[in-house]
């Protein structure tokens, strides 16, 4: 019982290192999520993380320059000059992946969260005009195809997304006389269960088993030289409580 002690505290020390290492890296977030706008949108850019150290403070880069230390980045009217790869960083932890935006010019922007959806998972489709301009007899088309029409701009929702869902969208309606498109934006399903990288996924456990068995052994090593160690020292203190009665 004694001896498990020492390895369920030094596994919770490894799990709690995998756990700081997981949490260095920031993470930039799009409010409203979406990394295509149109000029005038407004875009607010989050950065999710924690420093390890607890050092609060937010650096923003912009093609690799330092645009700013504040906690969010808001572009408040969006110009094409605005377009290109975000970074942040909190404190001193890990650069987070880059963010493509694009500021796009147009009348029309179907907006999707992603382009690359698994089977089964919903999708909102909205056709998001400049401006936000009232957008009349709106269609939505896959492949050329119409497959939703509403008289007022409403969402083209996908329940649950299969491979069929796949292909090139966009939408189209009146803005005021005008009869415009919005350019198209390829959208992919993939399928949900591929055993081939679901197991490639788990060679981890590899590495993770092997350092399992050498802090075993380092603890087992460790407990018996700490015996060693208390049954010669008891044995010291023994003899001097023996020599010390022998004394007088
Ligand atoms: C951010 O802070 C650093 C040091 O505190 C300063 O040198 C730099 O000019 C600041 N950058 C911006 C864009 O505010
Ligand atoms: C939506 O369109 C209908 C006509 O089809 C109209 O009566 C209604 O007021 C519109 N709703 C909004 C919120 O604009
Ligand atoms: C917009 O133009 C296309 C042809 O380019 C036409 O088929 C469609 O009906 C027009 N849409 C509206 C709402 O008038």
């Amino acid at each position: 019982m004694r001896r498990l002690l020492p390895s369920t505290a030094l596994l919770l020390l490894v799990s709690a290192g995998t756990q700081a290492a997981d949490l260095t890296k920031a993470v930039v977030v799009l409010e409203p999520p979406y990394n295509r706008v149109l000029t005038s949108d407004s875009v607010t850019l989050k950065c999710q993380g924690t420093d390890p150290f607890g050092d609060s403070s937010t650096q923003w880069l912009h093609n690799g320059t330092l645009i700013s230390n504040q906690t969010s980045y808001f572009i408040k009217v969006a110009s094409v000059e605005d377009s290109g790869e975000y970074r942040c960083r909190k404190g001193l932890s890990e650069l987070s992946d880059p963010v493509q935006l694009e500021v796009h010019v147009g009348w029309l922007l179907l907006w999707t969260p992603r382009q690359v959806f698994q089977e089964g998972e919903p999708i909102w489709l909205k056709c998001h005009s400049w401006k936000n301009n009232p957008v009349r007899k709106v269609q939505y088309f896959q492949n050329g195809k119409s497959k939703k029409f509403s008289y007022n701009n409403s969402d083209f929702h996908i329940p649950a997304a299969t491979s069929k869902h796949s292909g090139s969208y966009f939408c189209r309606g009146l803005i005021g006389k005008k009869n415009e498109s919005s350019e198209p934006v390829d959208i992919i399903i993939q399928g949900s269960a591929v055993p081939s990288t679901s197991s490639l996924l788990h060679w981890p456990q590899i590495p993770f088993s092997l350092v399992m068995v050498l802090l075993f052994a380092v603890d087992t090593g460790l407990y018996f030289a700490v015996q060693r160690d208390l049954r010669s020292s008891m044995r010291g203190w023994k003899n001097s409580k023996v020599s010390w009665k022998q004394g007088p």
